[in-house]
C-alpha cells in the first residue's frame, strides 16, 4: 500500500517536473543577454514599447530593475491596510457586542464595554486578518498560484537565468505580441539567444487544479484525520493509561464532595476537629454575644498614618465596589447588587467601632460577611479609615481654626467625629 502510494507520488511529481513534450501553442518569446547593462536597456525598451506581460530574470537582484521595467508600486500595501482595518473594526464590534450587549459581566465594578482591555483583541485580529488576507491575495491574485507547471521550466532559458545570464521574455498573451516583431526587437537589443517557448503537454486533469483532484484530496484528508486522531489519543487517552503519567491521577485521595468508604458516616469531606483553629486565623470571639458586649470592643490598632493607609487600601479593595470610594453608598455595581446606605449617617457615625467590626465580620442583611476575605487587623484598619472618611465629610469647626496642629484628639470611637489627624506620627 505504502509502496504503491510512494510510486504514485513519484509518478505525479515527475509529471510536474519534466513536461518534456511541448505542444504547438506558443507561451512566450525569450531572450538571453550576457551583461547587466544590456538587460536593463532591454527592460526599458520593452516597457516603453508598451508590452505589459513580460518579465525579467536575473541570477541576482539588480538595482534599478523596477524602474527600468516601469513597475508601479504594488497594491499589496492597500490590501494589507484594508484587511487590517477590517480586523480592527470586527474586533471592536465583537468586544462591544460580547462585553457590552450580549453578556454583561460586572468585573470589579468597571464599565461593561471598555476600550483599553479591548485593544489587545483588536491588535490580534488586525494582525490575523491582515496576514491571512495577504497570504491569500499573494497566492491567488498577485502571484497567480497555484501555477504548478510554468512552461519556462526545463528550458535553457531558465537554466541560464539562474546561473550566468540575464533573461527577458514577453508572453504570447500580451496584447501587442507578434512573434516576428518580438524576435526582431530582442535581436536588435543585442541578444544572441532568442527562442520561442511552447506550452508543455501535460495531463491537466491531474495537475492544473490539484486541489480538485480526488486522490490528492483524499490523501490530504486522511493525513489530517490521522494526525488529529493520534494527537487526541496521545494527549487524552494514552497519558491516563500509561505510567508514570497516571501516578498523580490515581493517587489515593478524596475528591471534594465525593463519598468515602473509609469514614463511617460516608462523607469524604470532614469537619475540622472541634476546638482547633487554622494556622494564622484569629477567630471572632464575640459570635452570638449581646450587642452591649460587642459595642465595648475597642480598636486594638494605633491610629497611625500607616494603619490608616492600609485601611484605605483594604477599604478600596473590599468595600468600595458597593459602598463607593467615599463610603457614600455610591456603588459601582450598576444596580446588580443593592446599594448600601451611606456610612456618613448619624447612626454609623455614632456607632462604636465594635459595631462596624461586627458588620464586617458577620455581615448585615444584604451585606455578606467579610470574615474570610479580610483579616482581623485589616478589619480594624478599615474602621480607622472609615472614621477618617466620616470626619472628612463632617469636619467640626475646630478643624478649621488656625491652630489645627494642636487638635490632637484621642481616637475615641464613641464620639461623633473620631479624629483624623494623619499628620501625627
Ligand atoms: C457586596 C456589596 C458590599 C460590600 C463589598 C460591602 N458592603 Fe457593607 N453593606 C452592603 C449593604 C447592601 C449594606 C446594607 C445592609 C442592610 O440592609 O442592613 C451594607 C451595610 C454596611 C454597614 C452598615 C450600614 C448601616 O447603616 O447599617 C457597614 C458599617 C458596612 N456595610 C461596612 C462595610 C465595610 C467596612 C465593607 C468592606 C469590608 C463593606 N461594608 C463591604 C453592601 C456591601
Amino acid at each position: 500500500m505504502l509502496k504503491k502510494f510512494l510510486n504514485k507520488i513519484d509518478e505525479l511529481s515527475s509529471l510536474l517536473r519534466k513536461p518534456e513534450v511541448r505542444s504547438g501553442q506558443l507561451y512566450a518569446v525569450t531572450a538571453l543577454f550576457d551583461n547587466p547593462n544590456k538587460i536593463i536597456a532591454a527592460a526599458e525598451t520593452v516597457a516603453d514599447s508598451g508590452y505589459k506581460k513580460f518579465d525579467v530574470m536575473t541570477p541576482y537582484p539588480m538595482h534599478g530593475m523596477d524602474d527600468a521595467m516601469r513597475m508601479r508600486e504594488s497594491k499589496i500595501g492597500w490590501v494589507a491596510f484594508f484587511a487590517g482595518l477590517t480586523g480592527t473594526t470586527l474586533a471592536f464590534l465583537m468586544m462591544w457586542w460580547m462585553a457590552g450587549v450580549n453578556y454583561k459581566n460586572v468585573i470589579g465594578g468597571k464599565p461593561f464595554f471598555n476600550l483599553p482591555p479591548s485593544v489587545p483583541i483588536m491588535f490580534e485580529l488586525t494582525v490575523l486578518i491582515g496576514a491571512l488576507t495577504l497570504v491569500g491575495f499573494m497566492i491567488a491574485i498577485f502571484n497567480k498560484l497555484p501555477f504548478m507547471s510554468n512552461p519556462l521550466q526545463d528550458t535553457d532559458f531558465i537554466k541560464h537565468c539562474t546561473s550566468d545570464m540575464f533573461g527577458i521574455y514577453i508572453e504570447a498573451a500580451d496584447h501587442k505580441f507578434n512573434e516576428e516583431e518580438v524576435k526582431k526587437l530582442f535581436t536588435l537589443l543585442g541578444s544572441n539567444a532568442v527562442s520561442s517557448v511552447y506550452y508543455p503537454i501535460i495531463d491537466e486533469g491531474k495537475t492544473k487544479t490539484p486541489i480538485l483532484d480526488f486522490k490528492f484530496m483524499s490523501i490530504l484528508i486522511i493525513t489530517a484525520v490521522l494526525t488529529s486522531l493520534t494527537t487526541y489519543l496521545v494527549i487524552n487517552k494514552l497519558i491516563y493509561l500509561a505510567e508514570p503519567f497516571t501516578w498523580m491521577h490515581h493517587q489515593p485521595k478524596v475528591l471534594p464532595q465525593s463519598k468515602s468508604t473509609f469514614f463511617q458516616d460516608g462523607f469524604g469531606m470532614r469537619m475540622p476537629v472541634e476546638g482547633t483553629v487554622a494556622r494564622g486565623y484569629i477567630p471572632y470571639q464575640y459570635k452570638g454575644m449581646p450587642d452591649s458586649l460587642i459595642k465595648n470592643l475597642s480598636n486594638p490598632l494605633p491610629f497611625t498614618k500607616e494603619i490608616i493607609e492600609k485601611g484605605k487600601k483594604k477599604f478600596e479593595t473590599f468595600c468600595s465596589p458597593c459602598h463607593g470610594y467615599y463610603a457614600r453608598g455610591d456603588s459601582r455595581l450598576h444596580g446588580f447588587f443593592p446599594a448600601p446606605p451611606t456610612l456618613h449617617s448619624d447612626k454609623v457615625r455614632n456607632w462604636p467601632d465594635g459595631n462596624i467590626y461586627n458588620v464586617i465580620t458577620n455581615g448585615q442583611n444584604n451585606m455578606p460577611s467579610y470574615e474570610k476575605q479580610v483579616a482581623r487587623d485589616e478589619r480594624w484598619a478599615i474602621i480607622h479609615y472609615i472614621r477618617v472618611l466620616q470626619r472628612s465629610q463632617n469636619a467640626p469647626d475646630t478643624d478649621f481654626s488656625s491652630d489645627t496642629t494642636k487638635t490632637t484628639v484621642k481616637p475615641d470611637s464613641t464620639k461623633t467625629n473620631s479624629k483624623a489627624d494623619t499628620t501625627k506620627k
